[in-house]
């Protein structure tokens, strides 16, 4: 290991550029449970939203900015007062906080999208850096689209919002253009040609639209980039964006070739990963580097005798190094709270006491059901987000009965108001008729877009997980449930997508 590395600050924009892309969207609760994990993760900076684009985000930035401690919090603004004091109110609790303003400044979005000259692209940048440095010292200013920018006029701008007290400036590759040699060159191009260039940090953000996110970061690194802007899982508009734990493994890997390093415990990579699929509804690809199911899987027998002679022969990272520790062994009814907190630690998974007493509560109603718990069903325990289940509606009752392409079921629901409500449906099958009959119940009937079943864990009696995505007045809602018969977990998943629907109307109604 290299001791004189440089270090690169991991900005984590999972909750901004993340939460962009389509169906990736997150309530409060969940932001905040995602933003802890970075926390613990040791990412430097999260970017926990763009409060001036709802009323929902800017909460969920300000309950970011009050409850997670370590990080620096920002929040995105464009070049104008009103978003720049709402970010900044939004933050203002946060002891250490970011305002990060962006402006386009390609010909393209010039001319197309915001039909601004040149001298009026620096002047409108300058003023919203200058107007950011009244409520914090730490900024942030992206030339949107800068690697179709004009070099010279990428230079002019990047030394102007310098001078105005921009402290980081971060070089966006917004469609996912470049190239990795050429995105180099650029940093060269800049850390030569601006003359104020030493006074701020220079930041990289990439997207993945030619699969190429992670490599020009790192050859951004390579020319002088000192913080990665980057998601878990890679999520983001379109294609994505820089996938944080293979930029990060890179350089971990790597490191004597980078001459950096980051600050990541990547022993808490995987844990995050599965969290933030679980929440977004987001799958890992099997084959996904670093935290793909089979990232780790020898399936050649030349393969897998190289590895029973050393390791190193066919892995160049240890599982357990991205906190990957799968086991054999097998939990059961008789296995105590020990055991369970043992194995939830060994997965990665930090959790606190309140939490562990519902995991624990959960996994003895599971263990009776189920003859051996896995390491599958264990983490679906512990990802279960506490407020799935929520309320206001919740699930006393349900019956079915189907015969050859006709079901009819009952549900009984209680609401939080003190309500009982029975009703019956009739499908297709027992999940349709489900379905319907808490239409029937809630009177509310989203639009059913997409259904997948998956199972958890082995056996035939392993958990199958839902997942149900629907649309409601032009809104999508995604809601997930995992037990060991499938048509009580799809009826818990709709009955999710009901409560976060009632939820949603509810704070609409109170804006
Ligand atoms: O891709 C992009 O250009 C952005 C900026 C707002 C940084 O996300
Ligand atoms: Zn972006």
């Amino acid at each position: 290991m290299t001791s004189n590395a440089d270090q690169v600050m991991i900005f984590d924009t999972t909750l901004r550029d993340g939460e962009q892309s389509p169906g990736c969207s997150m309530t409060q609760p969940e932001k905040l449970r995602v933003a802890k994990a970075l926390a613990e993760l040791g990412v430097d900076v999260i970017e926990a939203g763009f409060p001036a684009a709802s009323p929902g985000d800017w909460e969920a930035v300000n309950a970011v900015a009050r409850e997670v401690h370590g990080p620096i919090i920002c929040g995105l603004a464009r070049c104008n007062r009103g978003d720049i004091e709402k970010a900044a109110k939004a933050l203002r609790d946060a002891p250490r906080h970011r305002i990060h303003v962006f402006l386009a400044t390609s010909a393209i979005h010039r001319e197309y999208k915001l039909n601004m000259a040149k001298d009026e692209i620096i002047r409108s940048a300058v003023e919203g850096v200058k107007i950011a440095r009244d409520f914090c010292e730490d900024i942030e200013f992206s030339p949107e689209d800068a690697s179709r920018t004009e070099l010279e006029f990428l230079a002019q701008v990047v030394e102007a919002v310098i001078d105005a007290g921009a402290t980081t400036v971060n070089i966006p590759d917004t469609v996912g253009y470049t190239v990795p040699h050429e995105f180099a060159e650029l940093f060269r191009y800049l850390r030569k040609n601006v003359r104020n260039i030493d006074r701020a940090r220079l930041s990289v953000h990439c997207h993945d639209d030619l699969g190429m996110a992670v490599a020009n970061s790192l050859m951004a690194v390579v020319a002088g980039a000192r913080q990665i802007e980057c998601t878990i899982n890679g999520i983001g508009e379109r294609a994505g964006n820089c996938s944080l734990e293979e930029v990060v493994m890179a350089m971990r890997t790597r490191e004597a070739f980078f001459n950096a390093r980051t600050g990541i415990n990547s022993q808490r990579l995987y844990p995050v990963s599965r969290l933030v699929s679980s929440i977004t509804g987001m799958p890992i690809p099997r084959n996904k580097a670093v935290v793909g199911e089979n990232a780790f899987a020898h399936e050649s027998g030349i393969h897998q005798h190289g590895m029973l002679k050393h390791a190193s022969t066919y892995e160049i990272m240890r599982p357990q190094d991205v906190g990957l520790s799968r086991s054999s062994l097998v939990l059961g009814k008789h296995s105590g709270r020990h055991a369970l907190r043992e194995r939830i630690r060994e997965l990665g998974f930090a959790i606190d006491d309140t939490e562990f007493a519902r995991v624990f509560e959960e996994f003895k109603i599971l263990a009776d059901k189920k003859k051996e718990l896995f390491d599958g069903d264990i983490e679906a325990l512990v990802l279960r987000s506490e407020g799935s289940n929520g309320g206001p509606w919740t699930l006393a009752g349900l019956e079915t009965q189907s015969g050859a392409g006709s079901a009819r079921a009952t549900v009984r629901l209680t609401h939080t108001d003190g309500r009982t409500v029975e009703r019956n449906g009739e499908g297709d099958g027992p999940v349709d008729a489900a379905f319907k009959a808490i239409e029937e119940a809630t009177g509310l009937r989203p639009v059913l877009r997409k259904f997948e079943l998956r199972s958890l864990s082995e056996g035939e009696d392993a958990q199958g997980e839902a997942i149900v995505y629907v649309d409601h007045n032009e809104r999508s809602y995604r809601g997930s449930s995992a037990t060991t018969d499938i048509v009580e977990s799809a009826t818990r998943a709709f009955l999710e997508v009901v409560n976060r629907i009632e939820s949603s109307q509810k704070a609409q109604a109170a804006a």
